[in-house]
């Protein structure tokens, strides 16, 4: 059925949009974790999207996504008044939220808006909640607002210095870690980020929880396109995550999948690009 888009926000203009969907049966189910798939027409792909915030009383979802191909172009051509055909969820297993203390939430790029959604399942079971959120430069760091209003501590950091701390968002975590008395690390972002914050979070045994972004094509655990090795062990994203423990996936293999398809990927978004109006 058509998903109406009540509200449309260029978060990053021509690059990342937020979109606020009136998806009530979606919204009355979905936990922080959760995905939905949708589909821009009968024919077309469908993509995975994380459930960035959900109102059950309202009965509205929130997706943020960042334009990288045909089917994420297409979405950004739809404005408030407008529907998507075809959304699907909420889908995957939601976060494991539990009192622990002090729970690290660790969010890179387009990742820190579904960290957002996880970080308050975390506050409202009354953890202690440290955000460590980061992007290459100012413009491009998302959900600092909306952060800010319920984390306990806040840590932004910039790869170039424009705006918190200058470098990646490891060395604070390190830090925090250093000081003791962290009960869980949860990162959602780029896969070398996850990567490099399960090998940090390593040495010090903090259980470390990322959130796996293989391509998925059926969402429901039928296609096994979303394969990722976990312990030794296959797992689908899509219905045994996608968080995995950080210190159990093998990335070098989500990264081989996630490269699978980039010439197909490329000409399909240059053959969409020449068919615009304006050609980009
Ligand atoms: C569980 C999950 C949650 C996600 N949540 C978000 C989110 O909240 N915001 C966001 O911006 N992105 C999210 N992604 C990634 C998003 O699905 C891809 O960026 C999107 O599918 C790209 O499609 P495209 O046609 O625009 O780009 P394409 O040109 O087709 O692909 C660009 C890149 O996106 C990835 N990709 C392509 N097709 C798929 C697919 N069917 N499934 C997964 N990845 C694919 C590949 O790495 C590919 O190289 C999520 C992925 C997963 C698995
Ligand atoms: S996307 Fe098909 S099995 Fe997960």
């Amino acid at each position: 059925m058509p998903t109406p888009i009540l509200h449309k926000e260029r978060l990053i203009p021509g690059k990342t949009s937020k979109l606020v969907l009136h998806a009530p049966e979606i919204a009355a189910k979905a936990r922080p974790g959760h995905f939905v798939m949708l589909r821009m027409s009968p024919a077309g792909e469908r993509i995975p999207l994380t459930i960035a915030d959900a109102d059950a009383a309202r009965g509205e979802i929130t997706i943020v996504y960042l334009v990288l191909g045909k089917s994420t172009a297409l979405l950004e051509s739809l404005e408030a008044g407008d529907a998507i055909p075809d959304v699907c969820g909420p889908l995957g297993r939601p976060t494991r939220i539990e009192k622990l203390g002090t729970v690290i939430c660790v969010g890179g790029g387009t990742g820190i808006a579904a960290m957002h959604h996880i970080a308050r399942g975390h506050s409202r079971a009354g953890n202690h909640v440290v955000a460590i959120i980061g992007a290459r430069e100012k413009q491009l760091l998302l959900f600092e607002k909306e952060l800010s209003g319920f984390v306990d501590e806040l840590v932004i950091c910039t790869d170039d210095g424009s705006y918190g701390r200058k470098g990646l968002v490891t060395e604070p975590l390190v830090e925090r870690l250093a000081a003791g008395g962290v009960g869980e690390v949860v990162a959602v972002g780029p896969v070398p980020m996850m990567a490099a914050v399960s090998k940090a979070t390593r040495p010090f045994g903090v259980p470390t929880t990322v959130s796996l972004n293989p391509i998925m094509v059926d969402g429901i655990g039928m296609c096994g396109a979303c394969r990722v090795t976990v312990g030794g062990k296959t797992k689908f994203a899509c219905v045994d995550g996608p968080e995995f423990d950080g210190h159990q996936v093998d990335f070098d293999e989500l990264r081989r999948r996630l490269a699978a398809f980039r010439e197909q990927e490329a000409t399909s978004f240059d053959r969409y690009r020449k068919e615009q109006p304006h050609g980009n």
